[in-house]
């Protein structure tokens, strides 16, 4: 097995699941690579000495980024830093010929993004992708291979979205996510927006226009020295965008929710497609429960509720009956990043980390429903801009 020596760049939430997901990697059955944390860096020297208690393999923990780069055993980075971070540490990654797995929204804004692309198309020998996990559950890997064999019809509407109630509690103190500076324009769209776009993204659908409402609930928090700090980032965000399916030409409704605030869900991803012939729903609530409707005409019109297992894209040791959770998908997107960085394609089509082009489609979107906001009106959605 083929071993990618790997660093991680920010060694908060996101960098001890990745190093998690490495050390439980005999859990996959037949990969051909494996990866290996070698170095760490982040400014918090707390948390490097986390990964050098659990990881023999790192040699190298530091708090420059720089010196992480440049270390020539270093083949590839997972990058999770505050976003006001993403352009310059990504480019430099990319730069410095090493494989590149970002967090989203992979640039604090559109020129920052266009600015990380453009590295990559400097530099095609090193694979860039970026993270969002939602769709390695079982049920959203059926939905994707309902949506490939072009079993769902015409498509009538689709609704994806992320919720969770991380900041309904008006006293919890501001952090990075909730300041413009290091959050960006975006607010909620930046943190959530992306796991809300990977599956209308990868089955092809192009908004072409949106109308968004934007909210901003809790506009100061406490700073967590005894004073009030403002909160300016958007809370929640509701996205009505004119989609085109390219298979059938024919446009529908996509609405796309991300909030922060949203009183009873903790962690909510869902998906829910409306097809001509059959209509499928998912979400996180639920994680073993697919729901689908196949219309006959003449028949009865009636969900079916379909309980999956461990049907994983990437096979792993779990039996085929046992549910899937967080930390189970989190394995199956490095699954799908080590194999795609080793056989050039995933495993199949939407058991594929999202790609720099659909990187740059979010951008446009949410570039897009900040003028809608502002403007109050449907707003074009300029992919080639
Ligand atoms: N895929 C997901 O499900 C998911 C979930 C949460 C966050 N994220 C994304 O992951 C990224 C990081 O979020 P997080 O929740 O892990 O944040 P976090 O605050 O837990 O971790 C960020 C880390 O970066 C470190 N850091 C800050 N400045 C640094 C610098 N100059 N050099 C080195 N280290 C520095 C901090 O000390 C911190 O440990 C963001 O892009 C966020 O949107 C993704």
């Amino acid at each position: 097995m083929k071993t990618i020596r790997f660093g991680i760049i920010g060694a908060g939430l996101m960098g001890r699941e990745f190093a998690s997901a490495a050390a439980r990697w005999c859990h996959l059955k037949d990969m051909p690579t494996r990866p290996e944390l070698v170095a760490v860096c982040d400014t918090n020297v707390a948390l490097r000495a986390w990964y050098s208690e659990h990881f023999a393999t790192v040699t190298q923990s530091t708090d420059d980024y720089r010196e992480l780069l440049a270390n020539p055993n270093v083949d590839a980075v997972y990058v999770a830093l505050p976003h006001n971070l993403h352009q310059e540490v990504y480019c430099a990654a990319i730069d410095a010929g090493k494989h590149l797995m970002g967090e989203k929204p992979f640039g604090i804004d559109r020129a920052a993004n266009e600015s990380i692309l453009a590295a990559a198309r400097r530099n095609p020998k090193t694979f860039v992708r970026c993270s969002s996990e939602f769709p390695f559950y079982p049920a959203v890997q059926q939905i994707g291979r309902m949506i490939e064999s072009g079993e769902l019809g015409t498509i009538i509407e689709a609704e994806t979205g992320f919720l969770h109630s991380s900041d309904m509690d008006p006293d919890k103190p501001v952090n990075w996510k909730r300041t413009i500076e290091a959050n960006g324009e975006y607010g909620v769209m930046g943190d959530l927006g992306m796991h809300a776009c990977h599956v209308p993204f990868r089955a092809g659908w192009q908004p072409k226009n949106v109308r968004a409402i934007l909210s901003d609930i809790v506009p100061q928090r406490p700073d967590g020295q005894g004073g009030m700090a403002p909160c300016r980032t958007w809370d929640n965000a509701t996205l009505l965008c004119e989609t085109l399916d390219p298979v059938t030409q024919a446009t529908f409704p996509w609405t796309l929710r991300t909030y922060r605030i949203a009183p009873g869900e903790k962690n909510t991803w869902y998906v829910r497609i409306l097809g001509t012939r059959t209509s499928v729903r998912f979400s996180t609530k639920n994680p073993r429960r697919l729901d689908v409707l196949r219309y006959s005409p003449g028949d009865e019109q009636a969900w079916q509720q379909i309980d999956t297992g461990a049907e994983t894209a990437y096979p792993v040791l779990t039996g085929g009956i046992f549910e899937c959770g967080f930390t189970d998908i989190i394995l199956q997107m490095w699954a799908a990043y080590c194999y795609e960085l080793h056989h050039g394609k995933p495993i199949s089509r939407f058991a594929g980390c999202v790609t720099p082009d659909e990187v740059a489609m979010s951008h446009a979107l949410f570039t897009a429903a900040l003028v809608s906001h502002k403007t109050t009106a449907a707003v074009e959605v300029r992919a080639d801009d």
